[in-house]
């Protein structure tokens, strides 16, 4: 029999500390830079976003990445033992080495699950479901957990006022299930990409093991976040409208047969461009930019989720993940509920 990967469940967690556009403004101007909440809401949609207490160690990535997890597992009604494969996606890792896959792996219990690390940057959850998709269809797994999150305050540099107000942390996971090929709900298909040559739009050059962070380069921070907003602006309109619409081909749909749309929470403008040009109504487009900021990996999940518990996605629904992030990578997963 042929298989296909279904979604059971879902969940999210987020660091308790809210910061808002106006405290943000006050914390970095003791720094000499300059920002507002309404030039943050204006040209990006955020009013708020959840920072992680560094001294907590309920709100480590792997922590976080925990309590999404388990909330995702109680919908699914699966334990931590019926997990086969954990597919951890992130970009800020608790530590290089062990993956966070391994850390939250521990912290669950989930004792015959293999476990690892896959970074595709604000990608990661798509190319994490279309991971564990693969290994479900192939027969190797039952029951995969994929997470994306992460603790993006820690690499954001503060003192650049384009990048560290659209930030924010926190965690989502599904359970993804093997059923049959035939199922109403499952998975349809995917369309990944890459663009390598891209690196330089949005980057951390120090740290990696082709820069180590010298105190010079500490002072520069180059541990930290450098990016081109105004170029990544117009590539990841262009690449989530060609994700969007290659995925909806293969299924010789339209933007017509789509009850909700999943974009990549990176900034409301991004996503009302996207949605203008698939000619597709907002009042359809799940978000919560407004609220968590981009939270990278963690943004299809959590909005997912949020949509899930308040009922507006219901079973027999067709959706559509539609993400983008360094690298350049890309993808879109379209499923039936
Ligand atoms: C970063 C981003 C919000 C900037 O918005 P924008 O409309 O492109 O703004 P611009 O860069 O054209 O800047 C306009 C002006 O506002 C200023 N400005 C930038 N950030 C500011 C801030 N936080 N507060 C006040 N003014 C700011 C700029 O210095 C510029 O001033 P100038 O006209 O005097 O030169 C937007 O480009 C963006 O969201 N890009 C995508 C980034 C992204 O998604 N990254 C993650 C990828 S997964």
């Amino acid at each position: 029999m042929a298989f296909a990967a279904k979604i059971l469940g879902t969940g999210s967690a987020f660091p308790q500390r809210r910061l808002t556009n106006d405290e943000l403004a006050h914390q970095i101007a003791a720094g000499g830079v300059e920002t507002n909440d309404r030039w943050i809401r204006e040209r990006t949609g955020i009013r708020e976003r959840r920072i992680t207490d560094t001294g907590n160690s309920a709100e480590t990535n792997s922590s976080l990445g925990t309590q999404a997890a388990r909330n995702a597992l109680a919908m699914a009604k699966k334990s931590a033992a019926d997990i086969d494969q954990i597919i951890y996606a992130t970009c800020t890792p608790d530590t290089i080495i062990p993956s966070t896959a391994c850390w939250l792996q521990q912290k669950l219990g989930a004792d015959r699950a293999w476990a690892m690390d896959i970074n595709a940057a604000c990608s990661g959850f798509v190319y994490g479901v279309v991971t564990g998709e693969q290994f479900i269809k192939s027969g190797h797994a039952r029951t995969v957990l994929v997470v994306g999150a992460e603790v993006l305050s820690q690499f954001v540099n503060w003192t650049d006022r384009t990048s560290c107000i659209l930030f924010g942390d926190g965690a989502g996971a599904a359970v993804l299930e093997r059923v049959s090929d035939d199922s109403p709900g499952r998975i349809l298909s995917s369309h990944l990409l890459s663009n390598g040559s891209l690196n330089g739009l949005f980057l951390i050059p120090a740290g990696g093991s082709k820069l180590e962070v010298t105190p010079e380069r500490f002072h520069q921070n180059l541990h930290k976040i450098q990016m081109n907003g105004r170029e990544i602006f117009k590539v990841a309109v262009r690449t989530l409208v060609e994700c969007a619409t290659r995925v909806l081909e293969q299924n010789q749909m339209t933007v017509a047969d789509l009850d909700w749309f999943v974009p990549h929470q990176a900034n409301i403008r991004i996503i009302e461009a996207v949605a203008d040009r698939l000619n597709y109504p907002m009042d359809r487009v799940l978000v919560n930019v407004d609220r968590f900021g981009n939270t990278s990996a963690a943004t299809i999940p959590t909005v997912l989720d949020g949509a899930l518990r308040d009922g507006r996605i219901e079973p027999g629904q067709t959706v559509l993940f539609d993400a983008f992030g360094a690298g350049l990578t890309a993808g879109s997963v379209l499923l039936r509920w």
